[in-house]
């Protein structure tokens, strides 16, 4: 019963923090852009780019899906760079040419990498895939062309589509907005411009994606040897429909489930009291008299999943004043402009970029060594552990503070009191 109500809890909280909104980026969001660049009568020319402009937030496999609705009876004669999905009926063309996609609501997915030249456009063929922001962000953007052919009704001027879908969960896109005509250099010297630009924004939020959450945190300190676990039924609760897992001695059998190309893979993840995929540990390993030491362990605990490009955002007030980061890729995300308290972790290529399956002893881990901040840094009242921790995008599920590791109430006099005289001394020396 109160793991029932612990996930009813937890489900709750998420809908109120996560509608729609990401206050680790808050301005996060894939753009579509719709150039139309030429207009050939009865048939139009446009590129269409997508860009992730999310500061961590990547788009994996299987990759986008871009859905449209068509106004009129547009059909796609030809398509470089992506493909439509399905042909659809196209049986009123009696030609012996047969154009690309008769669908009312094509989707269109990306070509793979190594895709023939004839087929490529510039910034094409990357299975789907799209870097963020902070990690390679030569790689967040995709671009096809098409020639349509115009709807028979439609008078001068553009038709533009609507209802616009990403094929990604989570993600819901508004209405195309027209915007300054895109410039574009041909040969490098003379800017030519679009005929028209259109905008469609698209934002993410993580209660569509999934009700459940996808990972959670453990903590524990130096000072005290309890290990505070992820909550209960963090992400689900065994024995509950839908929740499934393996227990670790029976994986010898498993085999990882096959999957289409455009599906995702199942989850199939390792039995526990949390049922999440990502555990994050947060370890604070070690005070000295100017910093502190963090630990920070990633466990992957599904069976048939590397996450590859995996990054991690924490929320911490010190992590202000970071000194060093060993093994991962650091960098501190300014959102609000002064607040520097949020930092992103990612791995080291080909070193642990590539968080490995349960199976594969998956995990990776850091140390963080932080400076002190006098007047504020206590590992008293939780503060060494983190506010907020999300892992590929998607915000963990923390311990309840009440179950924090506490300070044994002597060592707890004891670091005071060196804080006092620390400071005392400090003091008399200015
Ligand atoms: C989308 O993200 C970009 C980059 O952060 C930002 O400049 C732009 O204002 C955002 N668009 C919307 C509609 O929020
Ligand atoms: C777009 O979606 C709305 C709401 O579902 C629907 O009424 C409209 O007909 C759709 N537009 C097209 C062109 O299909
Ligand atoms: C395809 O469209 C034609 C009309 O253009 C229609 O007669 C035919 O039944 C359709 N075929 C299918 C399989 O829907
Ligand atoms: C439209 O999208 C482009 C990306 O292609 C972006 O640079 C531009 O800022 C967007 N314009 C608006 C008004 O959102
Ligand atoms: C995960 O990566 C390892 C090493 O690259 C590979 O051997 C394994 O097949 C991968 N597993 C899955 C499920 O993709
Ligand atoms: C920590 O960072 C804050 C904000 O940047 C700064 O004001 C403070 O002086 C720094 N403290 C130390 C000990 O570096
Ligand atoms: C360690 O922390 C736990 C959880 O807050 C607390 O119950 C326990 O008393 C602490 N241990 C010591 C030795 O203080």
């Amino acid at each position: 019963m109160a793991t029932i109500f612990a996930f009813i809890f937890i489900f709750f909280s998420l809908i109120a923090s996560n509608y729609a909104f990401d206050s680790l980026d808050p301005f996060g969001n894939i753009t579509i852009t719709w150039d139309y660049f030429s207009d050939n009568g009865d048939t139009v020319d446009v590129r269409v780019s997508i860009y992730n402009f999310q500061l961590f937030r990547h788009v994996e496999e299987p990759g986008w899906r871009l859905g449209w609705a068509w106004k009129g009876d547009e059909v796609i004669w030809s398509m470089l760079g992506a493909e439509a999905k399905e042909q659809g009926n196209c049986t009123r063309f009696r030609g012996q040419q047969k154009p690309h996609c008769c669908k009312k609501e094509p989707v269109i997915i990306d070509l793979m990498p190594g895709t023939p030249y004839n087929m490529q456009t510039a910034n094409c063929c990357k299975a789907g895939i799209l870097t963020s922001l902070k990690q390679d962000h030569t790689k967040l953007g995709a671009t096809f062309q098409m020639n349509y052919v115009k709807p028979s009704d439609s008078g001068p001027g553009f038709t533009m589509p609507e209802n616009f879908t990403l094929g990604i969960p989570g993600y819901s896109c508004g209405t195309p907005f027209q915007v300054p005509p895109t410039m574009f250099t041909k040969d490098g010297h003379r800017w030519q411009q679009v005929l028209e630009t259109w905008n469609v924004t698209c934002i993410y939020s993580q209660f569509l994606a999934s009700p459940a959450p996808k990972c959670c945190v453990s903590l524990s300190a130096f000072y005290n040897s309890t290990i505070v676990p992820c909550p209960t039924c963090s992400c689900n609760c065994q024995g509950l429909p839908g929740a499934t897992c393996v227990d670790s001695d029976k994986t010898s059998v498993l085999q990882p489930p096959q999957t289409n190309r455009g599906e995702a893979a199942a989850v199939v993840i390792r039995c526990s009291h949390h049922m999440c995929p990502i555990r994050i540990h947060w370890h604070v390993k070690q005070s000295y008299k100017e910093h502190w030491r963090v630990k920070i362990t990633i466990t992957n605990m599904n069976f048939v999943k590397n996450y590859s490009q995996w990054n991690l955002v924490v929320q911490h007030p010190n992590l202000a004043n970071v000194t060093q980061v060993f093994s991962f890729n650091y960098e501190p995300l300014t959102v609000y402009g002064k607040l520097r308290d949020i930092g992103m972790f990612w791995g080291l290529a080909y070193y642990n970029d590539m968080l490995l399956t349960h199976g594969e002893n998956g995990n990776v881990q850091t140390e963080v060594l932080l400076h002190k901040d006098r007047g504020k840094f206590s590992f008293r009242e939780g503060w060494s552990f983190p506010r907020k921790v999300s892992f590929n995008g998607d915000e963990c599920v923390m311990p309840s503070p009440d179950a924090y590791p506490r300070l044994p109430n002597a060592a707890h006099v004891v670091i005071t009191s060196f804080n006092t005289i620390f400071f005392s001394l400090l003091l008399i020396l200015l």
